[in-house]
């Protein structure tokens, strides 16, 4: 009896220890929680096999650490995360959950360098008029028509606000005018600095964030954006704003809001070309593939990025079931998800991917 119970309390403060290390940040509380930690044990035993997964992290993400201590330190991140990628992967079977390049970073290291959407939308903004959404296509992809650039990265900035902005405006570019043009997000960067009209104290911030709105109504007062290539980005606060504006690529000729349907979302897709989208981040970290579409996931929006498009098939890994899901541009690189896209399920606005939409138009003068 004596030897049970002590067998007990090492197991329960076995299972202690693997929260309080794994415990990073509020969002998963809930998931542990709701997944059961029976394997925790055995993940304990695969320290060897951590050691492995972690060498090949190194270098094929080129990690170098400046210390032993910030190398051991990181090694423990990269556990933990581990460990969350694999939770994750059981509430998430549709995708692929595991080593990414962000798996040596805590979430609120990963929140506060790779995020960066702040603010909410205005009450009064224009709404999008209603369309017809009989005859949408059931597969629809603005990448094969050339509507996108390809994924470009933020690095460690809170900037994804602008991207989610230059790849609005570079596919209505390229609707109104046929090119398509790469536009520069350092603009936005360095030069916005637009305020929320309701909340004065939450300002478009560079890599302290931002939100899309407020950068297309600063493009609007600016008379545009300029090409990538004459305003390139480095991942920084400019100290001063560069803006030439002889020098525009392309304008916003007016944006508004798409209501909370997803019918509505993919008829604004189709006419008016890829939009400007807000999400909940949280399984973005540890995503590799697939299409997410986790059972329970925050709808606090912390990311922007772009929709390009929506399918039906490429269930991985087998095609046994058709899952609808958006097809989303994500601003982390190549190296990320699916050669940089994210695939989320529709339906249900999983991780609030509905709830902040916004479309925009620009004008058929400017060609850069
Ligand atoms: C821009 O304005 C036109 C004319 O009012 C309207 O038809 C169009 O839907 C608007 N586009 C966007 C993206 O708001």
């Amino acid at each position: 009896m004596d030897r049970i119970l002590s067998l007990l309390i090492i197991l329960s403060v076995l299972s202690l220890w693997v929260t309080v290390v794994s415990s990073d940040g509020g969002e998963d509380a809930l998931i542990r929680q709701v997944v059961d930690g029976h394997d925790d044990a055995m993940i304990i035993s695969n320290d060897q096999e951590h050691h492995h997964k972690f060498a090949l992290f190194k270098k094929r993400f080129k990690k170098v650490y400046a210390t032993e201590e910030e190398h051991d330190y990181r090694f423990h991140v990269f556990k933990a995360n581990m460990r969350r990628a694999a939770r994750h992967q059981r509430l998430d079977p549709s995708a692929t959950h595991g080593v990414t390049q962000f798996s040596d970073l805590t979430q609120s290291e990963f929140r506060r360098t790779h995020l960066g959407l702040k603010g909410k939308l205005p009450k009064d903004s224009n709404t999008a008029p209603i369309l017809p959404t009989e005859d949408l296509p059931e597969d629809f992809d603005w990448r094969e028509k050339g509507a996108v650039t390809p994924p470009k990265n933020q690095g460690a900035c809170g900037s994804c606000w602008s991207f989610s902005t230059t790849g609005a405006l570079e596919g209505a570019h390229f609707l109104a005018t046929g090119n398509l043009v790469s536009l520069s997000e350092q603009q936005l960067v360095d030069c916005d600095h637009e305020c929320d009209p309701e909340d004065p104290g939450t300002c478009d911030s560079g890599c302290d964030g931002g939100m899309m709105n407020s950068a297309f109504e600063y493009a609007i007062k600016a008379g545009g954006l300029m090409r990538e290539e004459d305003y390139p980005y480095t991942a920084t606060d400019g100290k001063t704003c560069k803006f030439d504006k002889s020098k525009i690529a392309a304008s916003v000729s007016n944006y508004s809001v798409v209501s909370l349907d997803e019918d509505q979302i993919a008829a604004n897709l189709v006419k008016n070309g890829p939009l400007a989208v807000a999400i909940n981040a949280q399984f973005m970290q540890t995503y590799v593939k697939g299409v997410s579409c986790p059972y329970i996931c925050s709808k606090q929006l912390n990311h922007a990025v772009l929709l390009v498009g929506y399918g039906s098939a490429g269930y991985a890994p087998i095609r046994l079931k058709k899952k609808p899901h958006w097809i989303i541009k994500n601003s982390w690189g190549e190296n990320w998800g699916e050669n940089g896209y994210y695939k989320i399920c529709r339906g249900r606005n999983i991780c609030g991917v509905d709830s902040m939409v916004s479309t925009v138009a620009a004008f058929h003068t400017t060609s850069g």
